[in-house]
């Protein structure tokens, strides 16, 4: 027996392809990796020394469920400064991972009968967040390089909710202040709610990065989420937040004391360590995706694939619809390369013919994967 609610939700096509990697790689099999969402970068020292020594002093009891005073202050003022947001501490509440927060953000935005609009590919876990809470994805049109067309076209009388993730997973599109311009105007015309998922801030290339969240007329409806997965390798700490309307935290806070509690005492304090150490780790992992960017999707051309060129985060999304589409060129890349890789139809609708590739592998693992791909394509 199964409630209809749980049964909405299907399995993470991420999480599944990653275990299949995982078993074929412990059965002696050479398998690249390029399906996973995460930093190949241990956690920076001075983080992890910070976690260790507040376990060494015993915090490791209870903490508020809105996250300690110290690290709400650090992201508020991170937040003011970075992203010219208008919050204070009391308006963050911090989350065992960003997923918690997205999660917690769309239980409270959306209701039965609502509609989210998804910009195009979309992370695999914003669409059954939205199917949980008894609402529905409407998808909304990209062009090549997944930027938004037509916007406007995808809100019904339903919708109550936009998702912005820029940089963006899968595409790693960024998008400029114009793009942001015109889904505030969508949002402010037809009284939207905007969540704005900033996970990949810190992975950019070559663009500003952007909250829609200071634009004018965003404040009172956007929730903007971000953490330390990936800016901080730090995906297995678990460690998140989000920051919004004085209503909408109240009742995320509520769902968070009912269910997680919090994010984990210790874990904090490494939080507070990770903003307020030196910055240039950040920067080193930042400045080691480019190369292997700019690596890949060369190679990729080169191999007559076409690919646009991210702007952030650490994934190339190439069109493979000439060599047989997503589902079925993910499937040769394992069966035949041993790559693991996702294929675009796991983030909606419109990613049949693409499929994400992470380049969160070493370089030499890279150049390993092109040569493999060349060999099955010749
Ligand atoms: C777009 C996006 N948002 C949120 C998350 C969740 O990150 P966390 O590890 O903080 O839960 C991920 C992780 O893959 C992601 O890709």
């Amino acid at each position: 027996m199964v409630s209809m609610r749980m049964a909405s939700i299907h399995e993470s096509t991420t999480m599944k392809i990653s275990a299949m990697a995982k078993k074929l790689a412990a059965g002696g099999q050479d398998i690249i990796d390029m399906g996973v969402g995460e930093p190949d970068f241990d956690t920076p020292k001075y983080i992890v020394e910070a976690g260790c020594n507040s376990i060494r002093k015993g915090e490791t009891r209870y903490a508020p469920t809105v996250g300690i005073p110290e690290l709400r202050r650090i992201i508020a003022d991170k937040l003011v400064r970075e992203n010219s947001l208008h919050v204070a501490a009391d308006d963050v509440v911090v989350t065992p991972g960003a997923k918690m927060a997205v999660f917690a953000a769309i239980q409270a935005l959306l209701q039965e009968g609502d509609e989210c609009l998804l910009i195009g590919p979309s992370w695999v876990s914003y669409e059954p967040c939205v199917s949980f809470a008894g609402a529905s994805v409407s998808w909304g049109k990209v062009d090549e390089n997944f930027m938004p067309v037509d916007l406007a076209e995808s809100i019904s009388a339903r919708t109550r909710l936009i998702i912005v993730n820029s940089p963006s997973n899968p595409t790693g599109s960024v998008f400029d202040r114009k793009t942001l311009e015109e889904i505030r105007d969508l949002a402010v015309d037809h009284n939207l709610s905007v969540i704005s998922d900033e996970i990949y801030e810190k992975i950019i290339y070559d663009h500003e990065h952007i909250s829609i969240g200071s634009m004018p007329g965003m404040e009172e409806r956007t929730v903007t989420i971000n953490g330390f997965s990936k800016s901080y390798a730090m995906t297995g700490w678990r460690l998140g937040y989000l920051a919004g309307p004085k209503e909408t935290m109240k009742w995320v806070t509520r769902l968070l004391s009912h269910s997680v509690s919090q994010a984990t005492t210790f874990v904090q304090r490494a939080g507070v360590a990770a903003m307020q150490g030196p910055q240039d780790e950040v920067a080193m992992m930042a400045a080691e995706f480019r190369a292997r960017r700019d690596m890949l999707v060369s190679g990729l051309r080169n191999l007559g694939i076409p690919c646009s060129m991210p702007g952030g985060a650490f994934y190339v999304f190439p069109d493979v619809s000439s060599v047989g589409g997503g589902d079925a060129f993910t499937d040769r890349l394992l069966k035949e390369a041993l790559i693991a890789a996702t294929p675009g139809s796991a983030f909606g609708p419109d990613g049949a013919n693409y499929v994400r590739l992470s380049y969160a592998t070493s370089q030499s693992r890279i150049c390993q994967a092109l040569e493999r791909i060349k060999k099955i394509l010749s």
